[in-house]
């Protein structure tokens, strides 16, 4: 495999981290970071392509490590032809997108990667009322576009199970409910991975004000397999006031080319058409989510390799003596029982990008499930971090 060594990648990340005045985090993480909180591009993210990006093991951004299906690279190269033309036909992409949900066209907005999705919500919701409640740690995007609205967040630690604490999110609710403009859930939470159990969903959405507005965010939806998950699309064929949040990002491997999409009650659509850039969207992208819908055997595939590559690991970390939480996701977290502080550069030295610091989860790692060979680096490169006997916070100051 073609490596620089690591003296070099290190005085490269070192040099770089001195320079943003960031010792922990690798230009990957920083600018995957970045690009979390909705943060314009950065000089880090600029400088990538400089790192041999391309030969590390990349486990810190829960993609699709496969890349897209055949048909759907397919599907792109061939609408090359589009590529100077603003009034291309668009392939009827958000008909084709309520079909395969089972909604009308007029309950689906399409948007730059479902991020943009999680965006809008501040600009459409929390401008004047000023509360949004979710759990914590979750997918930090909707909590930091707050920054627009100079909404607070509530933050609703998880429980005891690191699940979400939907009871929580009821109580807080209710309790400033003239002041709640939005409630998120992450349904598998990231970074957690577990799921947010239907009838907990069912619960909240019972015991909340009905006006209130609640985004379910379904980024890893396709990779669930569990009989106590339930996509939450019903609930907008209910009425109900809920905005569910979809990516071809994750299972379509599409992360690199920016498509998602809102499902909502229509009202709620028109309420956030207005504040979305619609013309963000490339033609090639269309195309290539238009072919992912039909290519559902790619999706089981995807599906059924995730469910392998992740449970071979998780049970190499158990039999390691390293718990890990149940995960429905394309990611999973590791107790490393000690804190995060530099195993993120550790792992990064030896050609694996993981998961960054989630407070305040600090004794646990991020895993996003890669190639069988990515996997089995991984687990060679914890190994050597975290080695044999000595699984205690003394062998990680090492
Ligand atoms: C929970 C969750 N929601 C949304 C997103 C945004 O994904 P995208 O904008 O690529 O659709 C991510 C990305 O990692 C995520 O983890």
């Amino acid at each position: 495999m073609p490596q620089k060594s690591n003296v070099t990648r290190r005085r490269f990340m070192g040099g770089l981290a001195t320079a943003l005045g960031v010792a922990t985090l690798n230009p990957f993480e920083l600018a995957a970071q970045q690009r979390r909180a909705g943060a314009a591009a950065a000089p880090a993210a600029a400088k990538a392509p400089a790192v041999p990006y391309d030969s590390m093991a990349k486990l810190a951004n829960n993609e699709n490590p496969h890349g897209p299906s055949e048909a759907v690279r397919k599907a792109m190269t061939d609408v090359w032809k589009y590529s100077n033309r603003y009034g291309y036909p668009d392939g009827g992409i958000r008909q084709a997108i309520a079909e395969a949900h089972g909604v009308k066209p007029e309950n689906v907005l399409i948007s730059a990667g479902s991020g943009e999705i999680l965006k809008l919500v501040d600009d459409v919701y929390l401008q004047s009322h000023k509360l949004v409640v979710g759990p914590e740690p979750t997918y930090q995007s909707v909590y930091q576009y707050t920054t627009n609205s100079k909404a607070t967040a509530i933050r609703i630690p998880l429980n005891k199970d690191y699940t979400t604490d939907v009871n929580g999110i009821i109580k807080a609710t209710k309790l400033h409910s003239r002041d709640v403009g939005l409630v998120y859930l992450c349904n598998p939470n990231n970074p957690t991975g577990n799921i947010v159990d239907k009838k907990e969903i069912a619960k909240l959405l019972n015991s909340i004000p009905e006006e209130i507005p609640v985004l379910i965010d379904e980024a890893y939806h396709h990779f669930v397999d569990n009989p106590n998950y339930e996509p939450s699309i019903k609930y907008v064929l209910e009425g109900r006031r809920v905005i569910v949040a979809r990516t071809f990002s994750k299972i379509a491997a599409l992360a690199g080319m920016r498509i998602g999409f809102a499902i909502a009650p229509a009202d709620m659509i028109q309420e956030m058409s207005p504040f979305i850039n619609s013309s963000s969207l490339n033609a090639l992208v269309k195309y290539g989510a238009l072919a992912a819908l039909k290519d559902t055997a790619f999706e089981a595939k995807m599906k059924a390799l995730n469910k392998e590559l992740r449970s071979r690991t998780t049970s190499e970390l158990a039999a390691y003596g390293y718990e890990t939480i149940p995960s429905d996701a394309n990611f999973f977290m590791v107790n490393i029982k000690t804190d995060m502080g530099p195993i993120q550069t550790k792992f990064a030295d030896k050609g694996v990008l993981v998961g960054r610091r989630f407070p305040p989860m600090d004794q646990w790692l991020r895993i996003s499930v890669g190639t069988d060979e990515e996997m089995k680096r991984f687990m060679t490169a914890f190994k050597e971090i975290f080695p044999a006997g000595k699984p205690t916070s003394s062998s990680a100051g090492a």
